[in-house]
């Protein structure tokens, strides 16, 4: 009886063993087929994934390039428990941009999220993001709109003309000016006349921005306890993110009251800005759901954050290329001094002229674009894409920078050379795969012509007024074009040149 009842417990045993073997090799079939579809990439370690490949020194959008020509022009890896897909190639930049993704991925900054995501940057796909972003691009940042910021283009721009004036033979770093002079536009298009501490203001504004990238990090390691390493940091980000709230809070409701008096429009010239803008929005109701302090305050950041880094980094990057190459500063500036020969001012239609100028911020966003890694998108559906699948809630990245510098698109990649844009038809307005400085698709930049508004004007007073040239005994081809780490990529060390203004060299 009893070697009965053993056999019995043996064979039960045995029975659930290979009842577990075989759900646990059912589960990792499945697991293989999928890992099999997936597209491929460099094998990861547990719990941390590839992350200790991208956290190598480089700068990530370096790394991922060599990765993407080891593994193909789509690839897959795991950054701590985040799953990514990071695409380098114009063809299937396209398919991911024109066809399928338009939805952020909700970032994890555990408690850190400032205005509930209600900006226009991190909003998930949805009806609140599709509205807003209608008035972003219909309204906000119109043709109409930048047209009447010029007054204070021209503004900030005289004076950062009149301090390089003072300043002959002295080295002037222009990092530091046009960082500033981006700011200031872009300050004084959101508020208006009303802003009472504007350098206080832009300052709090640029600490909060340095510290949230410590976050961006963060939001890749694997488990949000890991957050507690940052966490001198983000009690740093929460006291400047509070000041700027009040600073804000302050200037929504002056505009508030003002418009309660009458004035409607608290720009500069008389007109709307910014925020009268968002205002008017919102009394209208045309945005379905009810607009905020809080969704106003959201978008502003938006503008600080979209509008004044990329346009610097772009004006700088261009200063750095023309010093580099004499031969095409020579063009660009015979051309803007036979444009602008007699003007008092310079206008905003004067741009459409410059023909070859246009050309050389073209070559500069090809060569140095602002976001080397387009914003993060996240697949909302199960997708397959050249034949690999993307699971639902995968993170998608899109390699702009390594694109801009492929062989396959590019003849002599690494070479400035403004003239490959002369009869071609490729431009940067979402259309052409190989070139994505704003990125393409329903999440391209709503910003892209004031930005490009606020470059050429820079740039085109630049070369107009003065002739440029290195501090003595510094090659133009010793320049050091490291880039930085950084939200945006700006150069790692400052540019500083000599100005001689022009007509009296
Ligand atoms: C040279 C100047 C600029 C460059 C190169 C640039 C580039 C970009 C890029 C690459 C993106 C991501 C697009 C994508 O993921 O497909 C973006 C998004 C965005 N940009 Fe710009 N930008 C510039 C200027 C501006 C300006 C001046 C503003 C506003 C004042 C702005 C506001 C935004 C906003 C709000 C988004 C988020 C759009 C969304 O997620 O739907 N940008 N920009």
């Amino acid at each position: 009886m009893e070697t009965q009842n053993l056999s019995l417990i043996f064979i039960s045993l045995l029975l659930f063993i290979s009842f577990i073997f075989l759900l646990f090799q059912r589960w990792n079939n499945s697991k293989t087929t999928l890992k099999k579809r997936l597209p491929p990439g460099p094998w990861g370690l547990p719990f941390i994934g590839n992350l200790h490949q991208l956290m190598n020194g480089h700068l990530p959008y370096h790394t991922l390039r060599n990765l993407s020509q080891k593994y193909g022009p789509i690839i897959h890896l795991r950054l701590g428990e985040i799953s990514t897909i990071i695409v380098s190639s114009s063809e299937m930049a396209k398919e991911i941009l024109k066809i399928k993704f338009a939805s952020r991925p909700a970032l994890m900054h555990g408690d850190i999220v400032f205005y509930n995501y209600t900006d226009i940057g991190n909003f998930p796909w949805g009806d609140y993001w599709r509205n807003m972003r209608k008035v972003c691009i219909l309204e906000l940042l119109s043709s109409k709109m930048v047209k009447s910021f010029s007054s204070i283009r021209q503004a900030e721009m005289s004076s950062v003309i009149s301090s390089i004036n003072t300043m002959p033979g002295d080295l002037i770093n222009l990092s530091d000016k046009f960082n500033w002079f981006t700011s200031c536009v872009t300050c004084r298009s959101v508020c208006g006349k009303v802003v009472h501490d504007q350098d206080k203001l832009i300052m709090l504004v640029k600490d909060v921005m340095s510290f949230y990238i410590g976050f961006e990090l963060a939001d890749m390691f694997p488990s949000r306890k890991w957050l507690h390493k940052f966490n001198g940091l983000k009690s740093k980000l929460m006291k400047a993110h509070a000041k700027v709230d009040v600073l804000l809070e302050n200037i929504i409701n002056e505009h508030k009251e003002n418009r309660a008096n009458g004035k409607k429009g608290n720009g500069e010239s008389g007109g709307e800005d910014l925020i009268d803008v968002l205002l008017r929005v919102m009394e209208s109701g045309e945005v379905g759901t009810p607009i905020t302090n809080k969704n106003i305050k959201a978008v502003i950041f938006d503008m600080f954050i979209g509008g004044a880094e990329t346009s610097s980094s772009t004006i700088i990057w261009t200063m750095a290329e023309l010093i580099r190459n004499p031969s095409v500063m020579a063009k660009a500036q015979l051309e803007v001094r036979e444009v602008l020969k007699g003007k008092k001012t310079f206008e905003d239609a004067d741009l459409e002229e410059l023909k070859y100028l246009k050309l050389v911020i073209k070559e500069s966003l090809r060569l140095h674009p602002p976001v080397p890694l387009l914003l993060p998108r996240e697949s909302r559906e199960e997708t397959s894409i050249n034949g690999y699948i993307i699971p639902v809630k995968t993170r998608v990245l899109v390699n702009v920078w390594a694109i801009g510098r492929d062989p396959k698109y590019w003849h002599n990649p690494e070479s400035y050379i403004p003239e490959r844009f002369e009869n071609s038809s490729v431009d940067f307005r979402g259309n052409h795969f190989e070139l994505l400085p704003f990125g393409a698709g329903r999440r391209i930049c709503p910003g892209m012509l004031f930005g490009l508004t606020n470059v050429g004007h820079s740039l085109a007073e630049l070369l107009y007024h003065f002739d440029w040239k290195l501090p003595d005994g510094v090659n133009p081809n010793d320049l050091d074009m490291t880039e930085g780490e950084g939200a945006t990529v700006s150069r790692k060390a400052d540019l500083c040149l000599i100005a001689t203004p022009f007509g009296h060299s």
